[in-house]
C-alpha cells in the first residue's frame, strides 16, 4: 500500500508521514523521491518544516544542512547524519521502504 501520491509530492515541499512508528521527511527533487528521519540529529526539529535547495535541506531551527540523497550532516550545528530510507516509485504510488 503507497504511502503517498507523486503527483501531490511538490518539489521543495516535504512532506512528513508517519509509519511503523517513525516519522519520516519525504522529499521530491526533480523526478526523485528522498526519505530521510524527520527529526534532526542536532535538536528536536522537524526537518519537514525545512528549505530545501537541490539536494539539501535545511533544518529551521539552527541552520544545519543534510543531504537528502545520504542523510550526512553537511553543516553545523548538526554532526550526526540521519537515517535514509528507500523509496519505490510504481506510477503514482510511492511507498517509503523501512
Ligand atoms: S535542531 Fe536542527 S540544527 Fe539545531
Amino acid at each position: 500500500m503507497a504511502d503517498l501520491s507523486l503527483a501531490t509530492l511538490v518539489e521543495g515541499k516535504p512532506v512528513k508521514i508517519e509509519k511503523d512508528g517513525k516519522t519520516i521527511c519525504v522529499t521530491r527533487v526533480g523526478e526523485e523521491v528522498f526519505a530521510i528521519d524527520d527529526t534532526c540529529s542536532h535538536s528536536d526539529a522537524s526537518l519537514s518544516e525545512g528549505d530545501v535547495s537541490g539536494f539539501k535541506i535545511e533544518c529551521w531551527l539552527h541552520g544545519a544542512e543534510f543531504d537528502l540523497r545520504t542523510g550526512e550532516a553537511l553543516t553545523p550545528p548538526a554532526v550526526a547524519p540521519l537515517k535514509t530510507y528507500g523509496i519505490h516509485v510504481d506510477g503514482d504510488s510511492v511507498t517509503v521502504e523501512i
